[in-house]
C-alpha cells in the first residue's frame, strides 16, 4: 500500500503534484478564483471587517502565509492565533468578522472549541479541512475541502501543500473587488502551473536532500530562519525536523536573531536559511553573515542561479523562481525531504514519530 516507497511520508511527498491538481480543480472560473462553497455566505464575504485565522501546528503555518497574503493582496486586516491560545483570549469578534479555521483532520479539539467560541460571538466561520463530514466541517458556516486524499504519515506533507494552494486562491478571491482582474488572473495562472513546477522539483529534490541529510544528520541542534513569506517556512521546516528526527530545531524571524537566539550559535549549531529572491533577500544575506561570524554552518534554500547566496553559504539547494507568496509552496518538498532523510539516517521511522498522533482530539 506504500506504492513501492519505503515510507508513507515519502509516498505522500511524491503525490504532491497530483494533490495540487486536485486542490485547484473546480476553484477557477474564467481565469479567476471561484469558491462555490462560499456563495451561500453572500453579503458576509463582501463586507468583511476582518479575518481571524485559527489553527494548530502545520495548519497554523499555512495560516501564517494566508494571513500575510490576505493583508498584502486583498487589503483585509487579518489576525492569527494558535487555537489553544485563541480559546482563552478575549478577542473582540462580532458581525463582519470572518474566522478561517484550518484543520487537516477536522477533529483537532482546540480548533473545534475555537470555532464554537467564535460562532457564539457572532463571527462567521469558514473551515478548511481534508475530511468530509468531520466534526469541524459540521460545525462551520461554510466548508472548503482541500481534497488531498488520505494522509497516513503523521507528519503533514501533501495536506500542507494543498492547504497553501487553496488558501492562496481564497486570498485572491477575496481581492476580487479590490484589484485589477488581470493581476489576479496572472497569479491564478501561476498557481495553476504549480503541479508542473512540483513535478520538476521532485525529479531532483530527493537526491539533493539526501546528500544534505548525510552531511548534517549528526548535529543535535538546528536553527531555521526566514523573513516575510519565508518565516512560516522556517517554522514548518523546524517542526518537520524535530517531530520525526528528534533533533532540536527552532524557527525564527531572521531579524530577531540579534535579540537573543544568535547567542546559541557556534560550529555545532547549523542554520538553515530560507532565502528566496524577494524584497527581503538583502536583509537575509546580512543575517547570514552574522551567523557565519559565529562559525555556524549555513545551508540555504534559495532561488535558482543565485550567485550571491551561493557565495555566502556552506551548502545550498536551489528552487525555481516564483512570485513571493508562492515560495512557501515550492520550499515545502525540500524542507520535508530534508527532515525525512535526516530521520531515516538517524534510524527512525518517519511515519510513526514517538509521542505524536495524527489527529489531536484531546485538549
Ligand atoms: O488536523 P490538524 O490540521 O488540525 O492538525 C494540527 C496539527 O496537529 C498538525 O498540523 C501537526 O502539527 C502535523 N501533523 C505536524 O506534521
Amino acid at each position: 500500500e506504500k506504492g513501492g516507497y519505503p515510507h508513507f511520508m515519502l509516498k505522500e511527498i511524491y503525490e504532491e503534484p497530483q494533490t495540487l491538481r486536485n486542490a485547484i480543480t473546480g476553484r477557477i472560473k474564467s481565469k479567476l478564483p471561484h469558491f462555490r462553497e462560499l456563495e451561500k455566505m453572500g453579503e458576509d464575504l463582501t463586507k468583511i471587517k476582518g479575518i481571524t485565522v485559527l489553527a494548530c501546528g502545520t495548519s497554523y503555518h499555512a495560516g501564517l502565509v494566508f494571513q500575510r497574503f490576505v493583508q498584502d493582496y486583498a487589503g483585509i486586516r487579518a489576525e492569527i492565533d494558535v487555537a489553544s491560545e485563541f480559546r482563552y483570549r478575549n478577542l473582540p469578534l462580532g458581525e463582519g468578522d470572518v474566522v478561517i479555521a484550518i484543520s487537516q483532520s477536522g477533529e483537532t479539539a482546540d480548533t473545534l472549541e475555537g470555532i464554537r467560541k467564535a460562532r457564539q460571538s457572532g463571527a462567521k466561520v469558514v473551515s478548511l479541512t481534508n475530511v468530509v463530514g468531520s466534526t469541524i466541517s459540521r460545525e462551520s458556516d461554510a466548508v472548503i475541502y482541500i481534497n488531498a486524499g488520505p494522509e497516513i504519515g503523521v507528519a503533514a506533507t501533501k495536506t500542507y501543500v494543498a492547504q497553501l494552494a487553496v488558501l492562496l486562491l481564497l486570498g485572491a478571491s477575496l481581492a476580487l473587488n479590490k484589484r485589477n482582474p488581470e493581476v489576479i488572473s496572472q497569479l491564478v495562472n501561476e498557481i495553476e502551473g504549480l503541479p508542473t513546477v512540483f513535478e520538476s522539483v521532485l525529479a531532483s529534490a530527493d537526491e539533493q536532500c539526501q546528500r544534505l541529510a548525510r552531511e548534517y544528520y549528526q548535529f543535535r541542534h538546528f536553527m531555521y530562519i526566514g523573513r516575510g513569506y519565508s518565516y512560516p517556512s522556517a517554522l514548518e521546516g523546524a517542526l518537520k525536523l524535530k517531530e520525526i528526527s528528534y533533533i532540536h530545531a527552532s524557527g525564527y524571524q531572521a531579524g530577531e536573531l540579534k535579540h537573543g537566539p544568535i547567542a546559541l550559535l557556534d560550529r555545532d549549531f547549523p542554520v538553515f536559511a530560507i532565502i528566496p529572491e524577494d524584497e527581503l533577500k538583502a536583509k537575509m544575506l546580512s543575517n547570514i553573515m552574522e551567523t557565519r561570524a559565529r562559525d555556524a554552518k549555513v545551508v540555504a534554500i534559495c532561488s535558482e542561479s543565485d550567485r550571491e547566496v551561493s557565495r555566502a553559504v556552506n551548502s545550498r539547494i536551489e528552487v525555481p523562481k516564483v512570485s513571493a507568496p508562492l515560495y512557501p509552496l515550492v520550499m515545502s518538498p525540500y524542507l520535508q525531504l530534508f527532515a525525512y532523510h535526516v530521520a531515516v539516517a538517524r534510524g527512525y521511522d518517519p511515519d510513526r514519530p514517538r509521542n505524536l498522533a495524527k489527529s489531536v482530539t484531546v485538549e
